[in-house]
């Protein structure tokens, strides 16, 4: 009946006073549940990209909290930061890590504004503590998962791009060895032709713009044939840091002219690799012009050489225009260019990518349209016998997961 109050259940005796609490309890916990169920559904949303699913969650948090009004939350991983509304640091905070993989990355945080309304001390429950742990961890799942998923979807196009790529050499490899023959039958009679006694003025500069011709083309099948792997590298004990030091002198003056800055980072145990010494210096210069090309308008070039227990890395970075999704995924195809004719082949990282690939290497390239790009280039390490290895391998074995 309205406005009658029965004793035990709006009343004010000890039992009334029980069932508020567990009316309270009751109301958090469906709170939680809500929090929790609202989480799982934006973690397991295949549309939405981890970002929109982190800024979708850090919204679900304040309402789960005992005094919604006053909490504001805060989702950091690594340098992304995901905030409620008009966040502000507040005078009582509840935070919990995010562990992945053993290593935190970041947090949860639910800050409350002080003022009214709070109770002195400590604000938060016990079992928001079980909360918040709860949601770091799902959280830290769910980036995990995603990475998972990122990592197996990029090695499905590595896997791809190499097959592409393997496919390519082989039909360049049978190319630049039919034309080779042809080609050098030219250069040798045109040489030939060249010497002989009481050539016209006219005739002799035309055979000697044959010979240049035949010239240019064989190096373009020289590098097609690099691409391709065809051709055994040298195999001497390289210091990857000397080619970095010593013989790239003629860039210091290219740099200083186009207004960039090279600097150099190097590691100074760098073990030696097994290599042919001026293929390497062939990659390294391939990358650097494309770098400086890259700054037309000054910046930075930075090389680094650093080592794990199995690998030697060389990072060629610019902070130049960077590449578009299209271009990177292109970039190691012969006679991919998006320069002027006479300004690039679309050779030079097909060769670079023979030469590493037949010294038994990988390439990776992250890039930032605007920003700029950055090659890394791992080596392995040079063994001193089958069993014995010239490095010390209690160092540990670097991450170079690279983005690209
Ligand atoms: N550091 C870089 N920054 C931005 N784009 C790059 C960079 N390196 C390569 N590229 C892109 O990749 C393309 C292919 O490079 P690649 O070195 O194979 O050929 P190229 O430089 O165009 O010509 P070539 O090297 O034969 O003279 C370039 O045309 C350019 O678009
Ligand atoms: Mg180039």
């Amino acid at each position: 009946m309205p406005g009658k109050k029965t004793e035990g259940v709006t009343g004010r005796g000890p039992s009334s006073g029980r069932a508020d609490v567990s009316r309270a309890k009751l109301r958090e916990r469906v709170k939680e549940l809500t929090c929790l169920y609202g989480i799982s559904q934006a973690a397991s949303d295949p549309d939405l990209p981890l970002e929109r699913k982190l800024a979708a969650i850090v919204r679900l948090l304040p309402p789960a909290w005992q005094y919604p009004g006053r909490a504001c939350a805060r989702i950091v991983i690594g340098e992304q930061v995901f905030e409620t509304p008009g966040f502000r640091e507040g005078a009582h905070r509840q935070t919990a890590p995010i562990c992945i993989g053993g290593r935190s990355r970041g947090a949860v945080e639910i800050h409350y504004r002080s003022g009214c309304g709070l109770p002195p001390g400590h604000p938060f429950l016990e079992e928001e503590r079980s909360l918040i742990e709860n949601i770091a961890g799902q959280v830290a799942l769910m980036i995990e998962n995603e990475e998972a998923e990122a990592a197996k979807s990029e090695l499905r196009k590595q896997l791809i791009r190499a097959d592409r790529l393997a496919a390519i050499g082989q039909l360049a490899a049978g190319v630049a060895h039919e034309l080779n023959e042809p080609l050098n039958t030219i250069l040798g009679f045109s040489q030939l032709a060249r010497k002989t006694p009481g050539l016209p003025a006219q005739a002799y500069n035309d055979i000697k713009k044959i010979e240049e011709a035949s010239l240019h083309a064989r190096n373009i099948i020289r590098e097609l044939l690099i691409f391709a792997r065809k051709g055994k590298p040298g195999s001497a004990p390289v210091n990857i840091n000397r080619v970095v030091m010593d013989e790239l002198s003629l860039f210091d003056a290219l740099c200083a002219k186009s207004c960039v800055e090279l600097r150099r980072v190097i590691d100074p145990d760098l073990p030696e690799i097994t290599a042919d010494r001026s293929q390497i210096l062939q990659v390294v210069s391939n990358l650097i012009v494309n770098a400086l090309q890259a700054m037309p308008d000054g910046g930075l070039l930075t090389l680094t050489t650093s080592f794990d227990a199995s690998s030697v890395f060389l990072e060629v970075e610019d902070t130049g225009a960077g590449m578009s999704e299209e271009v990177r995924e292109r970039l190691f195809l012969p006679f991919f260019t998006t320069k002027d004719v006479d300004q690039g082949t679309g050779l030079g990282l097909p060769v670079v990518h023979g030469i590493v690939t037949s010294h038994g290497g990988e390439i990776r390239v992250r890039s930032e349209m605007g920003k700029g790009t950055c090659f890394s280039v791992a080596f392995p390490v040079r063994r001193k016998n089958n069993q014995e290895e010239c490095v010390d391998e209690s160092r540990p074995k670097q991450c170079h997961s690279r983005r690209g």
